[in-house]
């Protein structure tokens, strides 16, 4: 969702901010805006893209050392130019940049207003800098401190730059909820909502905490609690790669994140597999080794893709470790007084680690004394933070906004996890784990075999790329892989897709096939092969158009398909870090068929920060 940078130093702003600004493209937004000072304070704003940002100041002196940028993506007030950020003060002479909302911008606004403040947008954000204008006007305070008493007076989440025409040799940052990182130069500092625009000039970096507020100037950084006490700044090293933010060659970022699951699923087993001991060792909850031993109950909360993996997840876990998993939606669970107690662990999955609804769900958890753990992909992110424990699941940076990578490697950890729990109970023999994990260390190199269905793949995507409808089915855990192929399709090429489990088609979707339905079926060779044979019947039967994942070698289902799609053997239990793949792929070609814009579907974000 909206992306925030922030740089004061000795070089130019304009040109960091903008490329800061093509960085966080990947977030999801419909506007984007620039501040900059020299000599006085300008703001350039527009709906749209950032490169019509970029066209709209192509003829602006754009000098200034000091500088703030921001893509927005809307929820109070519509996309368009007065909307998009920064907003302004009523004499124009402080301006803010906001991720977040605040809840109570409704009173506020109505005493500013009757104390005659005019306001230029429908923005909850713009109340915020009117109200730091009051306060200094009324008591004479500087910025930093007029902040603090605005930010005692705001409920609500909030990532927030402000930029004084006054005090122009600062810049104002603070954070609740809402991701925020500082980058330390050398007479420079850099201000993000990720880490993302920062790579590339410095690896050290301070994460904000919440309540947290910054004041950055060329060479000092202050940083106060909202209660007034100064906090120690932490400063860590950034473990990213600038490659890792390109495309290297790519025509999008997603097909490169297709194509990079092998090494993502190597580096997420790297350290912690032992195949020929049988031994799985997960130092992220090793501390929690007794409490997994004796657990009753997991509960999995998540959100879009995420959640198809804690899915994934409930197949693994309770076939292997024995235990009982729940796997919700986090923006359901956190709303309907969820049954949750001390003996429960809940395991949060979030490739961003700042999904608002996720981090809502694991705070009431924690609240009712469950012990909470991370599946996380972005280091240091809110999620981990905020944790017992975890695993990260070291995919590196993830900037399609349809999640490929992520989900593999959030699945091979939770594959993981399922095998860890099973070695304390003993619900699997050491022989039987040795053999698991000799074929788990296998994956990374039969994902590369699978990824070689592309041109195939790519035949079958030119054939189908105008239907209207499409359905997935599978069983078992081909069934949430059923789920995640639909999902991809529907949200980067606008196809309306389901997933469902194969036998359930008799329930409701049988009614929608006719000759121009396709329907993709995952027919593995598995113990539900036969069943799922029989519902490819059914929907021949009816004139549907089938496509089958399939084992190699397969071929019964080859007789009845009009396409296949081969993956290679392997057990059940790894089949959807294999089965997806085509179906990642499958969603990739149509919508770029389509004409679609993969990276960055209309409406979606990458990191949802709002509930
Ligand atoms: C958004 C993204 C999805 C993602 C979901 C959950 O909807 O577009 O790709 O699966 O959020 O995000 P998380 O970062 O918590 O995994």
């Amino acid at each position: 969702m909206c992306g925030i940078v922030g740089y004061i130093g000795y070089r130019d702003a304009y040109p960091i901010i903008i490329k800061g600004l093509h960085r966080l493209e990947y977030r999801g937004y419909d506007s984007a805006g620039i501040a900059l000072y020299d000599k006085d304070l300008k703001v350039y704003k527009k709906a749209g893209k950032v490169s019509d940002l970029e066209n709209f100041v192509k003829d602006v002196n754009l000098k200034g050392s000091i500088g703030m940028g921001h893509t927005r993506w809307a929820t109070h007030g519509a996309p368009s130019d007065r909307n998009s950020h920064p907003h302004s003060s009523g004499d124009r002479k402080l301006t803010i940049i906001h991720n977040g909302i605040i809840e109570n911008y409704g009173v506020i606004k109505e005493t500013l207003l009757a104390k005659g403040h005019v306001f230029k947008s429908d923005t909850d954000t713009e109340v915020l800098i009117h109200l730091v204008e009051d306060i200094q006007k009324e008591t004479g305070l500087d910025l930093y401190e007029a902040v603090r008493i605005t930010l005692n007076k705001v409920i609500g989440a909030y990532a927030i730059v402000i930029m004084s025409a006054d005090e122009p040799d600062e810049l104002i940052a603070a954070r609740k909820g809402s991701p925020m990182v500082i980058g330390v130069g050398k007479g420079e500092y850099f201000i993000a909502s990720d880490a993302t625009p920062i790579v590339e000039y410095t690896k050290n970096v301070i994460y904000l905490n919440d309540n947290e507020i910054a004041q950055v100037k060329r060479d000092s950084l202050l940083i106060k609690n909202i209660d007034n006490t100064v906090q120690t700044p932490y400063i860590q090293e950034l473990d990213m790669k600038l490659e890792a933010l390109e495309k290297g060659g790519y025509d999008h970022f997603m097909i490169k994140e297709i194509y990079e699951q092998a090494r993502s699923i190597r580096d997420c087993l790297r350290g912690r597999i032992y195949p020929s001991q049988g031994k799985v060792q997960l130092g992220g909850i090793k501390e929690y080794a007794d409490k997994l031993k004796n657990i009753d109950r997991i509960v999995i909360v998540a959100c879009g893709t995420s959640w198809h993996a804690g899915l994934v997840g409930e197949y693994l876990i309770e076939e292997y470790a024995r235990v009982p998993v729940e796997v919700e939606y986090a923006s359901e669970f956190r709303y309907r007084n969820p049954i949750i107690n001390s003996k429960d662990v809940v395991i949060a999955i979030s490739q961003s680690g700042e999904t608002a609804d996720t981090m809502a769900a694991l705070e009431i958890a924690k609240e009712r004394g469950a012990t909470i753990f991370g599946i996380c992909n972005v280091v240091g992110a809110s999620i981990p933070r905020i944790t017992d424990a975890g695993v990260y699941t070291h995919a590196g940076p993830e900037i399609g906004v349809a999640s490929t990578k992520a989900f593999t490697a959030q699945v091979t950890v939770l594959t993981l996890i399922a095998f860890y729990i099973a070695q304390q109970r003993g619900t699997i023999t050491q022989s039987k784990l040795v053999e698991y994990l000799t074929e788990l260390d296998e994956i990374p190199a039969l994902v590369e075999r699978t990824l070689q269905c592309n041109d195939h793949v790519k035949e079958i995507a030119a054939r189908f790329k105008d239907s209207n409808n499409c359905l997935f089915l599978g069983r078992g855990s081909s069934f949430p892989v059923a789920l995640e192929g639909a999902l991809k399709l529907k949200e980067i090429s606008y196809i309306h897709a389901e997933g469902y489990p194969a036998a359930e088609m008799k329930h409701g979707p049988i009614a929608l096939i006719d000759a121009d339905l396709p329907v993709i079926f995952i027919a593995t060779k598995n113990s539900s092969y036969e069943k799922v044979v029989s519902n490819i019947q059914e929907v021949k039967a009816r004139g549907g158009h089938v496509i089958a994942i399939v084992t190699e070698g397969d071929t019964q289902v080859r007789d009845m398909a009009e396409y296949v799609i081969e993956i290679p053997q392997t057990d059940d239990a790894f089949v959807p870090l294999l089965a997806t793949i085509p179906l990642q792929l499958l969603a990739y070609h149509i919508a770029v068929m389509r004409g679609c814009n993969v990276d960055q579907p209309r409406n979606l974000a990458k990191s949802v920060t709002v509930e």
